[in-house]
């Protein structure tokens, strides 16, 4: 199956196409035909985080270019021979009506491209940025009708969670793959695994007994593990997104052996049940800092003990809930997981488990785990009603 995925549920605009086969974990393999990102995260700097409305807008204006680099890499770009039908266009413009950028390009697009070796599309709906995820929605509707194929609905975390199984030979850079002739294969896991989901908007405990099948063991009550590394970095004055900021500090910190400058909490770091809660740290940060001036080196000490705090916390509680389900692997999934010292922490903590992290360049968002997890959700039929699928912003894998 030839499955095309939409992420634009945050500040990237991704789309790729995948040739996939196989049904599950041990025999399933796919080719990566093309895949491209637009970050807009530049734009978002000043705002210190994301700003809605601006990146609605520019996924409107980035889709359709991002999807014909995704083609032209996956060699899939036909020009049409014949006549457009003006009839789909002029139905395509009720779809895109909101978004009249998006409209105008798309509709270049259709008069002179025909159909891709497309079968499905698989778009994430949640969660999210509201406004955000209908861009991705309708832009999924309007080429469903165009190129007559189903759509699936595609929860993002499932995606973040899925990119954990993928073999760990994909790629060896931190270079998001544009197209690649190689094969892909998944590691047949045996269950239960447990999942850590660690992003900008959410930070879950999730325990998969069977596959696709999830328990929410915990979540965070406030900030998210992203969220908290973002606000702190904007503390010590460093820009969005925060995470790459302070682990690069927090490095040079344990490098160069710097002292320990303050004592920051690990907020429920004892607390029995599977909840997480950041948003103490960041208040904390803010009155240790407050009205100071930062030499470089306090810079890098504070974003050492930020880090330290996120991590233990994060690590204590995976590896309690690892040994308390008997889980066969433990998945880091999400942004967060692109950091090394929780990734090292994390696998000494639980060394007789296995622990798996998502390929390089494929931790933060991206197309590939959506069409990864579309296909899942197609082989098990599940797609959507392009009339009534809608952006659900608070989206769940489990209550
Ligand atoms: O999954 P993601 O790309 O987008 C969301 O779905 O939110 O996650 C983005 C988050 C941001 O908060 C960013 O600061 C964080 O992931 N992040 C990191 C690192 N790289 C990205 N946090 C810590 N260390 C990193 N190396
Ligand atoms: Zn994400």
């Amino acid at each position: 199956m030839h499955i095309l995925g939409i992420e634009t549920s945050a500040d990237e605009t991704a789309v790729a196409l995948l040739d996939i086969n196989g049904n599950d974990l041990g025999n399933l393999n796919f080719k990566i035909q093309g895949s491209a990102i637009l970050s807009q995260i530049t734009k978002h700097v000043p705002y210190g985080g994301i700003y809605p409305n601006l990146a609605k807008r520019e996924h409107g204006r980035n889709l359709v270019p991002v999807l014909m680099e995704t083609l032209r890499a996956a060699s899939d770009l036909p020009h049409l021979s014949g006549s457009p039908d003006e009839k789909i266009i002029a139905e395509i413009s009720v779809i895109l009506e909101r978004e009249t950028e998006l409209k105008e390009y798309l509709s270049e697009f259709l008069r002179s491209h025909a159909k891709p070796s497309v079968d499905a599309i698989a778009v994430t709906y949640g969660p999210g940025l509201e406004p955000a995820l209908w861009v991705g929605i309708n832009f999924a509707k309007a080429l469903s009708l165009a190129w007559g194929i189903p759509i699936v609905g595609v929860n993002h975390m499932e995606g973040h969670l899925i990119t954990g199984f993928l073999n760990p030979s994909l790629g060896n850079s931190n270079q998001t793959i544009s197209s690649s002739t190689e094969t892909y294969s998944l590691l047949p896991i045996i269950s239960p695994v447990l999942a850590l989901l660690v992003s900008g908007g959410h930070t879950e405990l999730v325990l998969m007994r069977e596959w696709m099948k999830y328990e929410l063991l915990g979540e965070t009550r406030d900030d998210a593990a992203g969220e908290a590394f973002d606000k702190c970095a904007r503390l010590l004055g460093l820009p969005y997104p925060g995470g790459p900021e302070i682990a690069e500090f927090a490095r040079e910190a344990r490098a160069s052996g710097l002292p320990r400058i303050a004592i920051l909490p690990r907020p429920m770091h004892d607390s029995k049940d599977y909840d997480f809660s950041f948003s103490g740290l960041k208040t904390a940060v803010r009155n240790a800092v407050h009205e100071k001036t930062l030499s470089k080196d306090d810079v890098r000490a504070y974003a050492r003990e930020i880090e330290d705090a996120i991590v233990e916390v994060l690590v204590k509680k995976t590896a309690r809930a690892a040994d308390e389900f008997g889980a066969h692997a433990v998945i880091l999934g999400g942004g967060v997981s692109a950091n090394t010292h929780l990734r090292i922490e994390l696998t000494k903590r639980l060394s007789g488990t296995q622990v798996l992290f998502p390929p390089p360049g494929l931790s933060t968002d991206n197309a590939i785990m959506i069409a990864l997890a579309g296909y899942f959700r197609a082989q098990m039929k599940e797609f959507a009603d392009p009339v009534t699928l809608s952006a659900k912003g608070n989206l769940r894998l489990a209550d």
